[in-house]
C-alpha cells in the first residue's frame, strides 16, 4: 500500500519508493500539508506535528489564536479564505466570494486510477493507487475533489483536481492551478528550461528563490520555445548527484504557469496549472471544470536523480506503451533535403538511397500539398503535379520498396488562401478583427466541434487507404488574439486545447497504430501534454550540432532521451558552422535518430558512413530506450559536453565527450564516470582496456587518452561488463 490513512489523527501518508507526502484533515476540517521530503517511516508520522502557532492574521477559534491558514501548510488555497498566500483556486459564485473556506467531506482510496477525460493524463501501471479527497464550502455549494494518484517505484504523485458547481447559481472561475505545495522555509534555488525559437531548452535557468513570486509562463496558446511547464526546487548546494530536488511538472500544452512564492515566515508555495492570466470559467449548476494534471517528484540524488525519476515515469506511464521501449525508425526527412520543391520524384529517390544507408522510413514533410507557406492549410489535396499516384501511391511504393512511410500535418491551422477560409471566416481564432498573420497562417477555431471534425474528415478522406507508418504532426505559430464566435472569451485559450488534444485522439484512432511525432517550429510543443499523444518530439528546427548539444542537454532535465528527437542534417543549414561527420552522429544519437539531407548529393563512401550510423545507433538504441542518463558536463561551460547513459543492469554504458570550444591544454584532465556498478569489470570497447567501475568513477578516464583521433569529432565509447 503506498498510500495510507491514520484514523486516528486523520492523516494520510503517501509513500514512495524513496519520499513521503503526508498531510492531515485539521481542525476545522481544512487539509493541512505537513511533509514532502525523503521517506520516513509510517510509525513515526504521528510525531509529525500540525503548526499551530500564533498568528496576528485571520484564525478559526475564538478561544486560540492558532488556528491560521496564513501560516499552515494547505492543499488547497482559495482566495480570500484566511490564507494571504498567492492563491491555488479564485472562484466566486452568484458574484460573491463569502463562502470560501474549504472542508474536508470524505475521501477514498482505491487501486489503479481513473482517466482525465479530454486531457492527457500519467498511465495506469500495476502499482498505481488513487486517493481521492472531496472539500467543499460551509453551504456545500462548490465542491472540489482533490487527486492523488501514486507511482510509488518512479517516485512520482500526480495531482489534479475538480470543481463542481453544487448550488443553483452561476459559479465563476478566475484561476484553477492543479497542485499546491507548501514548504517549512525558502532555502531552495528554482531550475527552469529557458529559450527560444532555433535555442528551446538551451539554457537551464538557476537562481536562488526570493521572498515575492517568481512565474514561470507561457501566454502562447503553446508551452512554447521560451519557457517550460518544467519547475524544479533544490537545495542551494545540489548538483547532478546529491542534494535534494523537488521536480514538477504538467502534462499540458497551452499558457501554463508554475509559481514559486515566499511569504513573509519565509515560507515556499509551489502551484502548478494552467495560467489564470484572462482564464475565467463559468460553471452552470451541476457542471464540472477538470484541471490538467500536474506531476511531482522527490529525490536526494540531485538533479540527475530527478530526471531519472522524471524519465523512468515518463516512459512507463505517460508515453503509450506499445511505443515507449520499441526501437523506434530511423528516418530520412525530406524538408532540408527539398523543402517546398519536394515532389514524388524526390521521394523516391531519397528511398532508393535510403535503403544503402540504414534507414527505415521515408517522410514526407511540408510541401506535398501547397507549393508554399502561403496556401492550402485546411484543404489538405496533394498537388496532383507533383504527386500524381497521391499519397496513396506514393506510399505503396514506398513500402514495394521495403521501407515505411512517414507524413508531415498541420492540422489546427489554416491559410488565408484556402477553401475553408473562404467558406467560412469564422473558421479562425479571432477578436471582432483579424488576428495578427503568422507564418501566413491563421489558428482554426477547435473549441469548436464541426471543424475539429471537419478538419479530421478532410484528412481522414485524402489519406484513405494510404499505407501511414508515422506522422509528423506541426504547429507553426502562436495565438495571438484569440477569441472565438461561440467560446465564452475567458475559455478560448482551454478550450482550444481541449480542442487539439480531441483533434489528435480522433486523428490517432483513425490512422491506426501510427507513430506519432510532434513539433511545433521545432521545439514549441515539447510538453508532457504531448508525449501523451506522441513518443517523440522534434526538438528543435535547429539542426547546427554544435548548438543541438546545448538543445538536448537542456531538453534532458526533464524529458527521456528517446523523446527527443535528433537528425543528422548538413549541420550547416542554421549557422553556417562547418562540423564532422562524426561530431554531427554522436550529437544526433543522444536522441531517437534520423536524417534530414539530400541523399542523392551523397557518393558510395559517404552512404557507407551514414550507414555505420544506422547501425551503430541500432546497436547502441537500448540505452536511449530503456538506461538511465548521468549527465557529467555541462555544455553551459562552453568548452565541453559529456554524458554516460548506463543499462539498468549496469552491464553496458555509453560515454560521449564532444568538446565545443576548448581552449589550452586539456591533455592532463580526468573526468569521472557515473551509474556504473563499482564491483564490475568494465572493458573499453575503443581500447580493450579492462578496469573496474570503481576506478572508471573514482579516479576517471584520462582525456588525453581519447585525443589519438580527432578533437573535433569528439569522442564515444562502449563500456561492457565483463562476465567473471
Ligand atoms: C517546422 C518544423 O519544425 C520543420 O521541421 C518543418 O516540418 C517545417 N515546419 C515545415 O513547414
Amino acid at each position: 500500500m503506498s498510500i495510507l490513512f491514520n484514523e486516528n489523527n486523520q492523516q494520510f501518508h503517501i509513500q514512495t519508493k524513496n519520499s513521503s507526502y503526508i498531510f492531515c484533515v485539521s481542525d476545522f476540517q481544512a487539509l493541512e500539508h505537513l511533509y514532502y521530503g525523503k521517506r520516513i517511516p509510517q510509525d513515526d508520522v504521528k510525531y509529525i506535528g500540525n503548526r499551530q502557532i500564533y498568528s496576528h492574521l485571520g484564525y478559526e477559534s475564538r478561544d486560540k489564536r492558532d488556528f491560521s491558514a496564513s501560516v499552515l501548510g494547505m492543499e488547497i488555497s482559495p482566495f480570500n479564505a484566511g490564507d494571504i498566500r498567492v492563491p491555488s483556486v479564485v472562484y466566486n459564485y452568484d458574484g460573491k466570494v463569502d463562502c470560501n473556506r474549504l472542508r474536508y467531506r470524505s475521501h477514498t482510496i482505491y487501486e489503479g486510477r481513473q482517466p482525465i477525460d479530454g486531457l492527457p493524463y500519467s498511465r495506469v501501471s500495476a502499482e498505481t493507487e488513487t486517493l481521492e479527497v472531496v472539500m467543499s464550502d460551509d453551504e456545500n455549494t462548490v465542491e472540489f475533489t482533490l487527486y492523488y494518484v501514486v507511482y510509488a517505484d518512479v517516485d512520482v504523485i500526480a495531482r489534479h483536481q475538480t470543481i463542481k458547481n453544487k448550488g443553483t447559481m452561476s459559479l465563476s472561475i478566475q484561476k484553477f492551478t492543479s497542485m499546491c505545495v507548501d514548504f517549512y522555509g525558502s532555502d531552495f534555488d528554482a531550475v527552469t528550461l529557458e529559450g527560444i525559437y532555433l535555442y528551446e531548452k538551451a539554457h537551464v535557468s538557476r537562481a536562488p528563490i526570493k521572498r515575492g513570486i517568481f512565474k514561470n509562463n507561457s501566454l502562447t496558446g503553446t508551452s512554447s520555445h521560451n519557457h517550460n511547464p518544467f519547475l524544479a526546487l533544490c537545495e542551494h548546494n545540489a548538483d547532478e548527484d546529491k542534494g535534494e530536488v523537488y521536480g514538477f511538472n504538467l502534462l499540458y500544452s497551452g499558457n501554463f504557469s508554475g509559481e514559486v512564492s515566499v511569504n513573509q515566515l519565509g515560507d515556499t508555495r509551489v502551484l502548478t496549472g494552467i495560467d489564470d492570466t484572462g482564464f475565467c470559467w463559468t460553471l452552470k449548476s451541476g457542471e464540472e471544470l477538470t484541471s490538467p494534471e500536474a506531476i511531482m517528484t522527490y529525490s536526494d540524488q540531485g538533479l540527475g536523480g530527478m530526471s531519472r525519476n522524471f524519465h523512468d515515469h515518463i516512459r512507463q506511464n505517460i508515453i503509450e506503451k506499445e511505443f515507449a521501449f520499441a526501437p523506434r525508425p530511423i528516418v530520412i526527412n525530406s524538408w532540408e533535403a527539398s523543402y517546398f520543391t519536394v515532389s514524388e520524384d524526390k521521394v523516391l529517390a531519397l528511398a532508393e538511397t535510403a535503403k544503402d544507408c540504414g534507414i527505415d522510413m521515408v517522410v514526407l514533410d511540408d510541401g506535398w500539398f501547397r507549393p508554399h507557406d502561403k496556401m492550402g492549410l485546411g484543404d489538405w489535396r496533394t498537388i496532383k503535379d507533383k504527386f500524381p499516384s497521391g499519397i496513396k501511391g506514393l506510399s505503396e511504393k514506398i513500402h514495394a520498396m521495403g521501407l515505411k512511410f512517414g507524413l508531415w500535418l498541420e492540422p489546427e491551422m489554416v491559410n488565408e488562401d484556402s477553401e475553408l477560409y473562404r467558406e467560412d471566416p469564422k473558421c479562425i481564432l479571432s477578436t471582432s478583427r483579424l488576428p495578427l498573420i503568422s507564418r501566413s497562417q491563421y489558428v482554426l477555431d477547435l473549441t469548436r466541434d464541426d471543424i475539429v471534425e471537419r478538419i479530421a474528415d478532410r484528412i481522414s478522406e485524402e489519406l484513405e487507404g494510404a499505407q501511414i507508418d508515422y506522422i509528423k504532426w506541426d504547429f507553426n505559430r502562436y495565438l495571438t488574439e484569440a477569441g472565438s464566435y461561440t467560446a465564452a472569451q475567458g475559455e478560448v485559450y482551454h478550450r482550444q486545447m481541449l480542442g487539439a488534444y480531441k483533434l489528435l485522439s480522433i486523428l490517432k484512432q483513425r490512422l491506426g497504430n501510427v507513430l506519432f511525432e510532434t513539433c511545433s517550429g521545432g521545439g514549441g510543443r515539447f510538453d508532457l501534454g504531448m508525449l501523451f499523444y506522441s513518443p517523440q518530439i522534434w526538438t528543435s528546427d535547429n539542426t547546427d550540432p554544435y548548438a543541438r548539444v546545448y538543445i538536448q542537454y537542456g531538453t534532458s532535465y526533464a524529458y527521456p532521451v528517446s523523446a527527443i528527437s535528433c537528425h543528422f542534417t548538413e549541420g550547416e543549414c542554421t549557422s553556417g558552422r562547418p562540423s564532422s561527420y562524426d561530431f554531427r552522429y554522436r550529437v544526433a544519437a543522444f536522441g531517437s535518430y534520423g536524417y534530414e539531407l539530400d541523399l542523392s548529393k551523397y557518393g558510395a563512401e559517404d552512404r557507407a558512413a551514414f550507414k555505420s550510423y544506422s547501425e551503430q545507433y541500432r546497436k547502441d538504441e537500448d540505452l536511449n530506450l530503456n538506461g538511465d542518463l548521468y549527465r557529467l558536463i555541462s555544455p553551459e561551460s562552453d568548452k565541453f559536453c559529456a554524458y554516460i547513459k548506463v543499462s539498468k543492469d549496469k552491464k553496458k554504458a555509453l560515454f560521449t565527450f564532444l568538446e565545443l570550444n576548448a581552449t589550452g591544454f586539456i591533455e592532463c584532465m580526468t573526468l569521472r564516470l557515473k551509474g556504473l556498478a563499482p564491483e564490475k569489470l568494465y572493458r573499453n570497447e575503443e581500447t580493450g582496456e579492462i578496469l573496474y567501475g570503481a576506478t572508471l568513477m573514482n579516479v576517471g578516464i584520462r582525456i588525453g587518452d581519447l585525443y589519438r583521433k580527432k578533437r573535433e569529432d569528439g569522442y564515444m565509447v562502449a563500456f561492457t561488463a565483463v562476465e567473471e
